[in-house]
């Protein structure tokens, strides 16, 4: 600790100071010695001479300003006589500092439509404008038109374990899908989906029927990539579950679907086909929107395109979430994304929608 003594003497000194500052700094210029004319005059000048508006601003508050010597003298004014005669110099700066602003923000003005003039001749920046990817355009389409119908959009998880991936689809222990040649394992049971169908498992668990629901994103397979093929690719997953759904309901929508999509003169057709999780599964085609049915190089002279996957919820599946399959039933289907996108543009290679050249993804 430090001396007491010392202590208190700077103490004392300190306070001493503080005294004398406070002293210094109410002690009044002295009125005598403000010559009004003089006064007026140093003001005038400065006022004239500022020569930007910052500049005049620090003018005026050294002239005219709270602390100013003329409003400290005005304070202590006894007198009538020589109030009059500081207000008379007050004005008189007041009016100078109000003029002189006029003339400087009129000069600002002007230098600024001299100088800062817009020649509308000259070309523009040009703001280049983003697109949505072919693809998100199709999905956002998709989504649209099921939330017409009343549908939900549900979220899907890109990483799935076995269990939702095979298990729950009612897919066999020996299903060539659950080959590592075939899907990608991460690691364990851990597997990027090769398809959408177990967002329907997702849902289900999540919720009583009924259920309307699609679900879009991407899905992994392990393919090498060609004009027909790539490794990473969207689907759409639909599933309705209700009380006394049949196969008209499913054809009825899908229908309607191929209709918004390929245009209102589509026909469809459903033709017999094996899914695990389906019974009875159907293929969806759709009558060739190119030829109208009379046969081209699209439909491989069918006058029919295979769409997608579709079918009858598997009673297992609806058992398998504790669903009742004598109480409720549904239909289900899975279609790609970047099959809708080639087929509507005629679009010759599949890659063409992963290369990221903007010239090609421009068109759409
Ligand atoms: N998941 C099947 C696939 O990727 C497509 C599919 C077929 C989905 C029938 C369904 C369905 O929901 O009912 O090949």
């Amino acid at each position: 600790m430090a001396d007491s003594s010392d202590t208190v003497a700077a103490n004392a000194r300190r306070l001493d100071g503080a005294h004398q500052g406070v002293e210094a700094a109410a002690l009044p210029e002295p009125v005598a010695e403000m010559d009004p004319d003089a006064h007026r005059q140093e003001a005038l000048g400065a006022v004239a001479a500022a020569a930007s508006l910052a500049d005049l601003d620090e003018v005026r508050v050294r002239y005219l300003g709270r602390r100013s010597a003329l409003k400290l003298a005005l304070r202590e004014v006894r007198d009538r006589e020589t109030g009059m005669a500081l207000n008379a110099v007050r004005e008189a700066v007041e009016q100078a500092v109000a003029s002189r602003q006029q003339q400087l923000e009129r000069a600002e003005l002007d230098r600024a439509i001299a100088e800062d003039r817009v020649d509308v001749t000259l070309p523009g920046t040009p703001h280049p404008r983003g697109r949505l990817h072919l693809v998100t355009q199709v999905r956002r389409e998709v989504e649209d038109i099921f939330l017409g119908m009343g549908y939900e959009v549900v979220e899907g998880r890109e990483v799935e374990t076995t269990h939702y991936l095979f298990d729950a689809l009612n897919m066999p222990p020996n299903h060539p899908t659950r080959s590592p040649l075939h899907t990608f394992y991460v690691g364990g049971d851990t597997v990027l989906r090769s398809e959408t169908s177990p967002s329907q498992i997702h849902t289900m668990e999540a919720k009583p029927p009924p259920i309307y629901m699609v679900s879009l994103g991407r899905c992994y397979r392990r393919d090498t990539p060609d004009a027909t093929h790539y490794p990473i690719f969207h689907q759409v997953e639909g599933l309705v579950v209700d009380h006394g759904i049949t196969l008209a309901d499913l054809k009825g929508t899908l229908r309607t679907l191929l209709r918004q999509l390929f245009g209102a003169a589509r026909e469809a057709k459903f033709i017999t086909h094996f899914f695990p999780f389906t019974e009875p599964s159907v293929e969806v085609l759709v009558s060739c929107f190119q030829c109208d049915g009379a046969g081209c190089p699209m439909c491989r002279h069918s006058g029919w395109i295979e769409i997608g996957g579709s079918g009858m919820v598997d009673p297992n599946v609806l058992r398998f979430v504790g669903y009742d399959p004598e109480e409720v039933s549904g239909f289900a289907f899975g279609w790609g994304l970047e099959r809708m996108a080639i087929l509507r543009h005629g679009l010759p290679d599949i890659r063409d929608l992963w290369a990221n050249d903007l010239r090609f993804l421009r068109q759409f």
